[in-house]
């Protein structure tokens, strides 16, 4: 890659609606590659410095087709402020495939945000609270099988829903954008 940074495709672009095909593993170096950028770019978006400088916006996460590559690949950074301490959370996942889910939902309040989507969408995005994942772990190099919850279990949805050309605002009620669904959890 010439460029420091990947420029992200946005959800004016068709490839970004198309299905991510799956991906072989262990990763080839190119697709290691890749993996390797994509957590440069989310783990840099959150410094200030970069954000000026290379117009890089905060991310959370970042799936592979928003980088150009319909591949099933995303990777995930989490920061968390517990008692003075900065707690990392990452995941980078190959083919990953919910393998179950929780029947109550969750949504987050301040509703989802989304690196390829400029337009302002308002409204709840509810999700299966619990997820159990199936994945090719590309940190630890294996296969690996896992539940999440809480504001993890959405962002994994949200990037699992890239890789089959799905957005945020497609889960959005059109006609009741804050409409509240029964025993649903705020996070
Ligand atoms: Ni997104």
């Amino acid at each position: 890659m010439d460029k420091k940074y990947y420029d992200i495709v946005l959800d004016s672009e068709p490839t970004l609606r198309q299905p991510s095909v799956p991906v072989a593993t262990p990763l080839s170096s190119e697709n290691q590659e890749i993996i390797d950028n994509m957590m440069k770019y989310v783990k840099d978006s959150l410094d200030e410095e970069n954000q000026e400088e290379y117009g890089l916006k905060p991310a959370s996460g970042l799936a592979a087709p928003q980088v150009g590559f319909n591949r099933q690949m995303f990777v995930i950074r989490l920061e968390e402020c517990v008692d003075d301490a900065i707690i990392v959370t990452e995941y980078a996942l190959v083919n990953p495939k919910i393998i179950s889910h929780s029947e109550q939902l969750a949504f987050l309040g301040a509703g989802e945000g989304c690196l390829s989507v400029d337009d302002e969408y308002e409204g709840y995005v509810f999700r299966p609270a619990r997820v159990t994942i199936k994945a090719y772990d590309a940190i630890k190099k294996e296969d690996v099988v896992f539940r999440a919850r809480g504001f993890e279990a959405i962002v994994l949805q949200h990037e699992l829903d890239h890789l089959n050309g799905v957005l945020f605002y497609d889960h959005i009620n059109e006609k009741d954008p804050f409409k509240i669904i029964e025993n649903a959890k705020e996070l």
